[in-house]
């Protein structure tokens, strides 16, 4: 080695190190005070978004967060989900998509922040909020507050990740990413119906999480009492109006709820991206510091994951990134341009003195000033009138619902209601056009042999609470026997009450099946299933299969919530005007969990669900088995179920979750046209009416073995044909481009190329994407024309400009845009 290349690899060599200790070559001081967050002493604005590691594979994390960067985010947020790593007391498991470190790791690779919110509690829709149920059914335990054998194991999980943590590093304290930390999840909203012992509760949790010394600030949300050093932030559509509860706090939002979740028999929520960016832009306005997006990528409640009760497997949420990881097109677009932009001013926005102008009628005028530059937000918040401002002898019209950011007080960079990313329809496309119909073989659940003998492995003189078994399974067999012969409600005219919680219920009476009933996500306080039955003048067996769709997750005491079939169960004659009930409640119950064909794990690839003449349609508990060859390409899998009832389906022995599409969405009675404009909420835009609530289940590659065989095995609890299932790829089927006047139109079909233009005009435009039509004026080129010049393309870029499209016949004051709609193939 000569000198110079030696000198040259020694400053290599440093150069390397220096970079390796990249942003987090060492501990990130956190501090706050009550104007902004501040990360080494620096006030910063922080933009967030949720990613559950659960909700998406190992493989999946990286592509996820690489998007999320680029989408404009500095931090990712994270709960931690202790029933899914300590399913069983003591035992813990961390090893695939449950490895939360490598998560963490993954991002701060990424050169991200982490916001962890450990809980424990952690509500997110999860089956029970989180808790394991085992927690339940400890002796003496009460959960959620001050209770020594609660405390006690909520400090020992809470102790384990926080050792864990500590343990990588990974405590911006320490060099590492995670830059706050949550305790408790929305206390404050429940902390009433727990009396004194709520507020002590809550007092431990800050004094328990403090004493962990993490080095970075604690956080609690919904927590309008909380104890100091606790910093209370705030969860829900708006925040603008939050102010913390200590003058030194600064004002954070943990949970931006940018869509909504969906229960069985539901519709799609949407949150409008003019919405969610109207929300964060006054947030911003009004002294916000961190901004977290709820989620940013929902994803997928695999297994038995899901809460509720009755949430769907699709945790999709309306996201940014949608349950496959995919850009859900505006809305990802169009914060990503948001966030550009209050990056740009960061510095202005957290050191500037800020001044306001009220004009009435809601809009305000904010003006951050800072060493001789200003940035202003010219907000209104009518949610049907425009309004046209004055500010320094310039007028500004700043639509209904909107804010206007100008990083220079002049010119406006960005509206919250003038969206200028393309909306992108994706479409599920079958490689053989849903032609090929895979080979199914079957085999029954073996009911029977549960039933005919009616003996199950606990038995009691009471009806018991489905929980006491551990949640181990969806199943459980409540099971007793009757003697008739002699006893006075015997008549021809009997029937069957049972009193259930809502759960699903499937009745048997001496081997044969009676019938079924089921409820919703708001059947919370139980439902009554009444049906004839014909039963022996001797003794008759009954045997009630119930089934949990997730456990509750929120809620005063939602914890205690009854599950299964807590009775009365009963039978009713009725002879004349006398009415006879025997209630079997206080019977000899026997009880057995899960069904056979879990037992034996049918699931797995090694199976035998052999037999393959007589494929039963339309026949309940029935396990289903077909060997498919996987997709070709990269885009994102899914499983068409259609035709199917109820049950859970399996990839290669991996859970899918559970599936319904036999529960369809109402009807689109109670729908009104959406309009972004006027305070959202769950109820508003909703789509899908009258489909299947969740027809299409997320395949992960990983799953896949992309070369050989793969197989899938359902079981089948309703009953329904397997013979329409197959599986899709994701692709973008077409997308509708929009730029208002002088902004550059991109259209772009990831992975394909324009095949044709459906639509294009430069003027007012008028409807929606998949329909638009022109307005009251147009330009004097032919759009459409223009626009072939994208045939052919990946991407394509056209300026919207009268330059480009020729004059236009608009009067005055019009808004012009460009907006185009093209197929992509
Ligand atoms: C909040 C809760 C979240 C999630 C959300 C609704 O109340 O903190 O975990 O459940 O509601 O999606």
């Amino acid at each position: 080695m000569t000198i110079s290349s030696r000198i040259c690899f020694i400053s290599l060599f440093i150069s390397a190190v220096i970079l390796g200790l990249n942003a987090y070559a060492s501990a990130v001081d956190v501090s706050h005070d009550g104007r902004a967050l501040k990360l080494d002493g620096e006030r910063r604005i922080i933009i967030s978004g949720s990613i559950h590691y659960p909700r998406s594979t190992t493989q999946m994390w990286p592509d996820l967060i690489k998007k999320a960067k680029e989408g404009g985010l500095d931090t990712i947020e994270t709960y931690i989900f202790w029933n899914a790593h300590e399913p069983v007391r003591r035992q813990y498991d961390f090893s695939g998509n449950l490895d939360f470190i490598k998560f963490i790791k993954t991002v701060q690779d990424e050169g991200l922040y982490v916001i962890l919110r450990i809980g424990p509690y952690v509500c997110a829709e999860w089956n029970y909020g989180g808790f394991p149920v085992w927690l339940h059914n400890m002796p003496g335990i009460e959960l959620r507050t001050t209770n020594e054998v609660f405390m006690n194991e909520m400090q020992n999980f809470t102790t384990l990740i926080v050792d864990m943590v500590k343990e990588e590093k990974l405590f911006a304290s320490q060099g590492g990413p995670i830059i706050l930390a949550q305790i408790e999840n929305e206390y404050g909203n429940i902390m009433k119906s727990y009396g004194d012992a709520g507020k002590a509760y809550i007092n431990w949790c800050a004094t328990m999480a403090e004493s962990l010394n993490i080095g970075v600030p604690w956080i609690m949300c919904q927590q309008d009492d909380a104890p100091q050093p606790m910093i209370n932030t705030c969860n829900g559509f708006y925040c603008h109006d939050f102010v913390p509860n200590n003058a030194n706090s600064p004002k954070m939002w943990t949970e931006n709820w940018l869509g909504w979740f969906k229960a069985w028999g539901n519709k799609d929520p949407h949150r409008p991206a003019e919405d969610v960016a109207f929300g964060v832009a006054l947030f911003f306005q009004t002294g916000g510091t961190l901004n977290n997006y709820y989620m940013y990528h929902g994803g997928t409640n695999f297994g038995r994951t899901a809460g509720g009760p009755y949430i769907t497997t699709t945790y999709d949420y309306d996201a940014p990134l949608n349950e496959y990881g995919s850009l859900s097109q505006p809305k990802y677009g169009h914060l990503k341009e948001l966030h550009e932009v209050l990056h740009s001013i960061e510095k202005i926005l957290t050191y500037g003195n800020i001044s306001t102008i009220q004009y009435g009628n809601s809009v305000n005028a904010t003006i951050y000033s800072y060493k001789g530059n200003s940035s202003c937000f010219f907000s209104n918040q009518n949610s049907t009138s425009d309004h046209t401002l004055k500010y320094e002898g310039v007028e500004y019209k700043i639509p209904a619902w909107s804010v206007s950011i100008l990083p220079d007080c002049k010119k406006e960079v960005y509206n919250t209601a003038k969206v200028n990313t393309q909306t992108s329809v994706l479409v599920k496309k079958s490689d053989d056009g849903g032609e090929k119909q895979l080979q199914w073989s079957w085999r029954g659940e073996e009911l029977f042999k549960t039933m005919q003998f009616g003996k199950g492995h606990v038995s009691t003189k009471h009806l018991l609470d489905q929980k006491v078994m551990n949640d181990v399974s969806d199943y459980l067999w409540y099971m007793t026997s009757v003697d008739l012969k002699n006893d006075i409600v015997y008549s021809h005219n009997m029937s069957l009450r049972v009193n259930g919680t809502g759960n699903v219920l499937h009745v048997y009476i001496n081997g044969k099946y009676v019938g079924s009933k089921w409820g919703n996500y708001d059947t919370t306080n139980g439902n009554v299933y009444e049906t004839k039955v014909k039963l022996k003048k001797g003794r008759n067996q009954i045997s009630l299969l119930s089934a949990t769709v997730g456990l509750k997750n929120y809620g005063p005491h939602f914890d205690l919530v009854k599950t299964g079939l807590p009775g009365p169960i009963e039978i009713i004659t009725t002879r004349d005007d006398e009415t006879i009930t025997k209630d079997l409640s206080g019977h000899k119950w026997s009880y057995t969990t899960g069904l056979q064909g879990f037992d034996k794990k049918l699931f797995n690839p090694t199976s035998t669900i052999s037999r393959s003449n007589d494929l039963p349609i339309n026949r309940s508990m029935t396990w289903y088995k077909a060997a498919f060859k996987a997709p070709l390409g990269e885009e994102p899998i899914v499983v068409d179920l259609l035709g199917l009832g109820k049950g859970e389906a399996w990839v290669n022995g991996h859970s899918l979750g559970r599936y319904w599409p036999s529960y369809m969405a109402g009807n689109c009675s109670d729908e009104n046209a959406c309009d972004y404009r006027g305070k959202y909420s769950s109820e508003k835009c909703r789509t899908g009416c009258e489909e299947p609530s969740q027809r299409f289940y997320h395949v992960p590659r990983s799953f896949l073995n992309e070369a050989g065989d793969n197989e899938i095995v359902l079981f089948e609890e309703f009953g329904g044909n397997p013979t329409r299932v197959g599986f899709r790829r994701e692709v973008v089927g077409s997308v509708c481009g929009t730029a208002h006047e002088n902004r550059t139109m991109e259209l772009s079909c990831p992975g394909r190329t324009v095949s044709a233009v459906r639509f294009a005009g430069f003027g007012d435009v008028r409807g929606s994407c998949g329909s638009f039509r022109k307005g009251s004026c147009t330009s004097s080129n032919d759009a459409l024309s223009i626009l072939l010049e994208c045939v052919g393309k990946e991407t394509c870029r056209v300026e919207a400009s009268e330059g480009v499209f020729g004059a236009t016949d608009c009067e005055e004051g019009i808004w012009k845009r460009l907006v185009v709609e093209a197929v992509c193939s």
